[in-house]
């Protein structure tokens, strides 16, 4: 079965460190994000899989290649413009083929593997399913409202008075009946093809389109903050693995709790880690302190300071900061070091090769 993923667009709202890292390549718990999608779509079924990519010049292609060690199959589709998710999908046609598919936005992750809507969607006589979250502030999303038997009646793009607070979520299951009411949708007021409104094209011409509620958390990844929540999230639910007592990676007074993954050659000298944490390979903690919901990429040195809910990339340094560093967001290569004067607390986002000295 075949899936696409949307992971071309500027990512604006997650710059500056999307400025040379797209962001389905960014590291939740040190696991990519467009891996989260890979996950869900594998354990359904979908093998063969189409993403969507600014140019093929981008890093997506170039670090996910054919996908042949991740043991799926991925092309992928040039949307050299972004005119809209819509417009995305439209490019897919020949890719998708005569067969129902998937859709799936590549900064969208959740918690719920989503398996029996696409097991019903399978066997139904729906046009399209799509997968529906609860949210707080419905205006900034698609919004479904439901007929009582659970169908879609109607849905609107970013609606400006919400008649209901289930927002449409990442994840589509159409039948190739979409392409014909894509090409009958006209740009939205922010002059994009909206998928939201080919739905609605689909609902005006008396098909079925199927909702599912998702359970469990559900995070559109598309800001700072989101990614950090996402971190959180994820890493809430490592199992349970006993202590690190290894003594050439715990090394000096050094207390490293349960459930602290702890990659090769990794070191905690003279520090306290507590779980849930992960840590890449070849990282160094000395004299430091680094809390719950942390994920410390490769090559990492924190000396000196105290971090938590935080998400470190690869090849970063902190030293000597004082105060808790908090619910932070550092690109590959930031270099942090302590000057003077320290508030309690620092929140940080971080371009690659930045350098901070507080
Ligand atoms: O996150 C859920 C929301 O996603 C839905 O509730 C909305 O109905 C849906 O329109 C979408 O809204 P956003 O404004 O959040 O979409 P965004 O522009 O962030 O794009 C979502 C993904 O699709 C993102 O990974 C980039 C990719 N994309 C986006 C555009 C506009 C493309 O591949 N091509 C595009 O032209």
């Amino acid at each position: 079965m075949k899936a696409v993923i949307l992971a071309a667009g500027k990512a604006t709202r997650l710059r500056p460190v999307t400025l040379t890292m797209p962001k389905a390549l960014v590291p939740v718990a040190n696991k990519t994000l467009i891996g989260y999608a890979f996950d869900v779509l594998k354990a359904a079924g979908f093998d063969e899989i189409g993403i969507v990519v600014n140019d093929l010049d981008s890093p997506l292609p170039q670090t996910l290649g054919d996908g042949a060690a991740l043991g799926i199959r991925l092309q992928y589709i040039v949307q050299a413009e972004q005119k809209g998710l819509a417009h995305a999908v439209g490019l897919c046609r020949d890719f998708v083929g005569n067969e129902p598919f998937c859709v799936f936005l590549g900064d969208n992750i959740f918690q719920d593997k989503m398996s029996s809507m696409f097991a019903n969607f399978l066997t139904s006589d729906a046009e399209s399913a799509i997968a529906l979250g609860e949210v707080s502030d419905p205006t900034r999303f698609g919004i479904a409202e439901l007929n009582d038997d659970g169908s879609i009646a109607r849905v609107v793009e970013k609606p400006k008075e919400p008649k209901s607070n289930l927002a449409i979520s990442g994840v589509y299951l159409f039948r190739p009946s979409i392409f014909d009411a894509i090409d009958r949708i006209k740009p939205s007021w922010r002059n994009e093809l909206e998928i939201t409104d080919a739905i609605q094209r689909l609902v005006d011409d008396g098909k079925r389109v199927d909702s599912y509620i998702l359970k469990g958390w559900w995070i559109d990844a598309g800001k700072p903050d989101a990614i950090v929540l996402a971190n959180q999230l994820v890493l809430e639910e490592l199992p349970y693995t006993p202590a690190n007592e290894d003594k050439t990676q715990i090394i000096g007074n050094s207390t490293v709790t349960h459930r602290v993954i702890l990659g090769k050659n990794s070191q905690v000298i003279d520090s306290v880690v507590r779980g849930p944490v992960i840590i890449g390979d070849n990282t160094v903690i000395r004299n430091s302190y680094v809390g719950p919901y942390t994920a410390l990429g490769d090559n990492v040195t924190i000396e000196g300071s105290e971090i938590e809910a935080s998400i470190v990339m690869k090849n970063c340094t902190i030293s000597n900061i004082k105060g808790r560093i908090d619910s932070s967001l550092l690109a590959d290569n930031a270099q942090l070091s302590a000057a003077n004067h320290m508030p309690e607390t620092h929140r940080f986002v971080l371009a690659e090769n930045s350098y901070v000295q507080l």
